[in-house]
């Protein structure tokens, strides 16, 4: 390639998702195909056991905070937590007929109506800061669980949105521990993943932040993005109803095989820029060995992932065999006593939504010496259709 080319288009690479189109920078997050995601240039396996606002503020201010500058940052998080009760109200009265993340997006419209401040720097920090409690008021909402109480200032960032929640069942510590991990490693994948690509696409029009994520959150909210850890999941269950907990894994061998050759998907496996296990499935399926070796869903997805790799590995035509990050995340959050598959793109998205802000704060107000990018407006070329 010529120097300072960074990738040549050719007719081949049109209609194919942009792949390997770079289009900017990205200051918060990098997914390497063989090491996988690190923020800030720290590999995400070191940073899963951190607290939520150590990694926050990580991504916020690009390093890594001393004791007293992460406590006061949660101090000033903890000050713009609480919504306005015209928002929580507004939230729900949403009506329950839609799907989870339909109500997600159109709460933070409703957010940005009653909570916006017009600056982006201001409604990152805000909506960082509510977004446990908006979460938690469309869950509360949608599930018929009753009214969101308060966030408690004293409690942390996962642990107030697991207070919020009034599900019905035990609130365990594995449950807080696997939603502090669950949270700490969807914030950032680097800048062009959909949701990413879409919020920040809607802010170089100068949407305001709210609305830039609402966008991000429908683009998130498809089968093919967030909603793959609930497809992930039910795929793990079907496995389970077929071949039992005790399956071996030839068992799970010739199940792949027989899916695979009456064209049935195999589900967990691959992803765009990867070319390795994504290091965030890695993170849980270690976490999962520890905590939940016993329950029958994550003895599948676990055998799932040899199995299914080698099977997979076969094909030339396969450039990622290896399982993604939604190959695992729904058997451990079952496993930790989450049981609601509805809403675990809306647990994917109110994790998202950290990183989107942080990298639209960049985009608007820091990029080109201050300048900011400029409205996307990508080339098509005219076709006459057949
Ligand atoms: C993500 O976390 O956004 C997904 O792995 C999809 C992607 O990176 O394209």
């Amino acid at each position: 390639m010529r120097e300072g080319v960074l990738f040549e288009i050719t007719k081949d690479g049109l209609e194919t998702g942009l792949r390997g189109v770079p289009v900017g920078y990205c200051v918060t997050s990098f997914v390497d195909a063989y090491k996988g995601l690190s923020y800030v240039g720290r590999p995400i396996a070191e940073l899963s056991n951190r607290d939520p606002m150590e990694v926050i503020y990580l991504l916020y201010y690009g390093e890594m905070g001393s004791k007293e500058q992460v406590a006061r940052f949660q101090k000033d998080l903890n000050h713009r937590a609480h919504c306005k009760e015209a928002t929580i109200a507004a939230i729900a009265a949403l009506p329950r007929q839609g799907a989870p993340m339909d109500v997600f997006a159109a709460a933070l419209l409703i957010a940005g109506m009653f909570e916006g401040t017009g600056n982006y720097r201001e409604d990152c920090l805000n909506v960082i800061a509510k977004l446990p409690q908006i979460v938690a008021g469309i869950i509360n909402t949608h599930a018929g669980w009753g009214t969101t109480p308060q966030p408690k200032p004293e409690m942390g960032y996962m642990e107030n949105f697991v207070h919020m929640l009034n599900m019905p069942g035990k609130k365990t510590p594995e449950l807080i521990q696997v939603m502090r991990l669950f949270n700490v490693i969807h914030y950032d994948h680097c800048g062009g993943n959909l949701s990413t690509f879409v919020g920040k696409a809607v802010a170089s029009g100068l949407e305001h932040m709210y609305g830039s994520l609402a966008a991000c959150i429908t683009a998130l909210a498809g089968p093919r993005h967030g909603r793959a850890n609930q497809d992930c999941l039910e795929f793990v269950q079907s496995v389970l109803d077929e071949v039992g907990e005790n399956a071996k894994p030839a068992d799970i061998e010739r199940l792949i095989r027989e899916k695979l050759a009456n064209n049935k998907l195999v589900f967990g496996f691959g992803h765009a820029v990867l070319r390795v296990e994504d290091a965030r499935a890695t993170v849980c399926y270690n976490y999962c060995q520890k905590h939940f070796a016993t329950n029958p869903l994550v003895k599948i997805a676990s055998l799932l992932r040899t199995e299914g790799s080698k099977v997979l590995k076969e094909n030339p035509k396969i450039s990622d065999p290896y399982p993604n990050i939604d190959a695992i995340t729904g058997s451990m959050l079952m496993a930790a006593g989450f049981p609601y598959p509805n809403y675990y793109a809306v647990l994917f998205g109110l994790s998202r939504c950290v990183g989107v802000a942080i990298q639209i704060v960049y985009e608007r107000l820091e990029a080109r010496d201050g300048k900011g990018t400029p409205i996307i407006r990508p080339l098509y070329l005219y076709k006459a259709r057949k």
